[in-house]
């Protein structure tokens, strides 16, 4: 449009006065659209520090004040871990002396028991001597005519039963309610007349071990007033 116009106006020119305006420059065209917003820039230096701030109203601060009453005692803290083991006390005073040792109390061990009973013994029954004349310690049994070992060692035992007619009496040894062990036997064959029947044997006794008479059913043994049948026993050594 505008180089219409131009040419227009450099036509009309010519036809009129000279070539020359022909040449003068175009009216400048408008300026354009302003362009967008550049980027941020880059932070820049940090500045000095300032000068420190003043109190706005100093006047208005009071006097700093006493310090308070302290406060109440906290709760108990936990227990601690156990502390180490102290050292060793002092050696105490020695004791008293103890009492003298007593062998003969220590390892006693005892009997002899003599029958009452006057009807014959059941066989294979133990033979109750019920009477007593020595128990040292109570290791005889009068109710069931039998020795329990408690001192453990080398025994002696012996009988020495009256009889009228024929007897055989077996030393048995064993446990608790057993049947035991035959030890030693001895019989007498007699007729019509008392007579004593003797027998003995060392033996070695455990603990709880118990020693006893037996007769068969030769059981002619007496036990009555005046001719008595007794059953004895006695610790010889003990086992250490
Ligand atoms: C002996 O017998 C008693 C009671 O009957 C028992 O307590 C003890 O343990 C026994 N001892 C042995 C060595 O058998």
């Amino acid at each position: 449009m505008q180089t219409t116009w131009a040419m227009l106006i450099c036509l009309l020119g010519g036809q009129l006065s000279s070539a020359t305006l022909c040449t003068i420059p175009g009216i400048p065209g408008s300026p354009g659209q302003p362009g967008r917003n550049g980027r941020d820039g880059e932070n820049g230096l940090k500045g000095e520090r300032g000068p420190p701030g003043q109190a706005e109203h100093e006047e208005d601060m009071g006097q700093k004040g006493e310090p308070g009453a302290p406060g109440y005692p906290g709760k108990i803290g936990p227990r601690g871990p156990q502390g180490s083991k102290g050292l060793q006390g002092l050696t105490g005073p020695p004791g008293p002396p103890g009492e003298s040792g007593d062998y003969k109390a220590t390892f006693k061990s005892g009997f002899s028991a003599a029958r009452t009973i006057s009807t014959h013994p059941r066989r294979e029954q133990p033979v109750r001597f019920d009477r007593i004349i020595t128990n040292e310690r109570g290791h005889y049994e009068n109710r069931y005519g039998r020795f329990t070992c408690r001192l453990p060692g080398l025994y002696y035992f012996t009988y020495h039963v009256t009889s009228r007619g024929n007897l055989c009496l077996t030393l048995k040894k064993g446990r608790g309610g057993s049947r035991g062990e035959k030890v030693v036997t001895f019989c007498d064959y007699v007729q019509g007349s008392y007579q004593v029947t003797t027998g003995g044997v060392v033996l070695r006794m455990a603990v709880n071990e118990s020693v006893w008479l037996e007769p068969t059913e030769k059981n002619n043994l007496v036990g009555i007033e005046g001719s008595d049948s007794v059953f004895s026993g006695f610790l010889v050594f003990p086992d250490f």
